[in-house]
């Protein structure tokens, strides 16, 4: 096991890739912090297998857009387990709406939950990693969409674009530290995020036909490379994105 009694934050934690993170780190030895905004039953379930793996876990209610919000958040880590090692930086949400269509509301949450919550993550992360010495790892979930135009999901495009400078200029400044920020770019993922597209058989068989792997990813297998880049394997990688995306950037524009 590669993340023995190392302590990992895990935001958007009980859905999704969040959820698969929490897993994966827990697979490995990781002791758990899951935030988490709504479904206290799914949290609690996931915190059962987070301890049938042996791992200590706790689920702190949180509103990453909320920077006095996330400080709970780390400091329910620091109480709980005297340290944080991996902030993984997840939650986010769409909007799929347009820059002709998109209200100042929308642009609002959507940068909020998205893009504030990493950049207070990683500031609040690092300065507590700083602090009790070591290094450690933040790891932030962007989207291929960091890069490649996705029209009519504007916004979204905009905060993963910010995510990728977030990812760049955080892991150049805290390097000395021993901290490394990367990022982790999927394509489209089999989560509630693309409930919409998998429920609508031409939409999926649209999405699918574009993917030259021909399918979704599932949370899974996004959730492996954070465990790896959690992990000693991935001792010299900062300050870049970790794309996984069925080869979907390379193909066509995007769905
Ligand atoms: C978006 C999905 C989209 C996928 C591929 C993801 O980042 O959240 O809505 O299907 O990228 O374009």
């Amino acid at each position: 096991m590669t993340l023995q009694g190392k302590v990992a934050v895990v935001t958007g934690g009980n859905s999704g890739i969040g959820k698969a993170v929490v897993l994966a780190l827990a697979a490995q030895g990781a002791n758990i912090v899951i935030d988490y905004i709504a479904d206290e039953q799914a949290t609690e379930s996931l915190e059962q297998q987070v301890r049938a793996l042996g791992d200590r876990v706790i689920g702190v209610k949180a509103d990453v857009s909320n920077v006095a919000d996330l400080e709970t958040l780390v400091s329910g880590a620091v109480n709980a387990f005297g340290r944080l090692d991996i902030m993984v930086n997840n939650a986010g949400i769409e909007t799929r709406t347009s820059v002709l269509e998109t209200t100042e509301e929308q642009y609002a949450k959507v940068l909020d939950i998205n893009l504030k919550s990493a950049f207070f993550g990683t500031q609040l992360a690092a300065r507590q990693m700083i602090a009790q010495g070591g290094g450690g790892r933040i790891i932030n979930m962007t989207s291929v969409h960091e890069d490649w135009p996705m029209p009519g999901n504007t916004a979204y495009c905009v905060s993963k674009g910010g995510m990728r400078m977030l990812t760049r200029t955080a892991g150049v400044e805290l390097a000395a530290h021993g901290i490394l920020v990367v990022g982790v770019g999927p394509g489209a993922v089999d989560t509630p995020i693309n409930k919409a597209t998998v429920a609508d058989p031409a939409q999926l068989q649209k999405l699918d036909g574009a993917i030259p792997m021909g399918r979704l990813a599932q949370p899974e297998e996004i959730a492996s490379i954070v465990a790896f880049l959690a992990g000693p394997g991935a001792s010299y990688l900062t300050a870049t994105t970790v794309f996984a995306d069925g080869g979907l950037m390379q193909s066509s524009p995007g769905l």
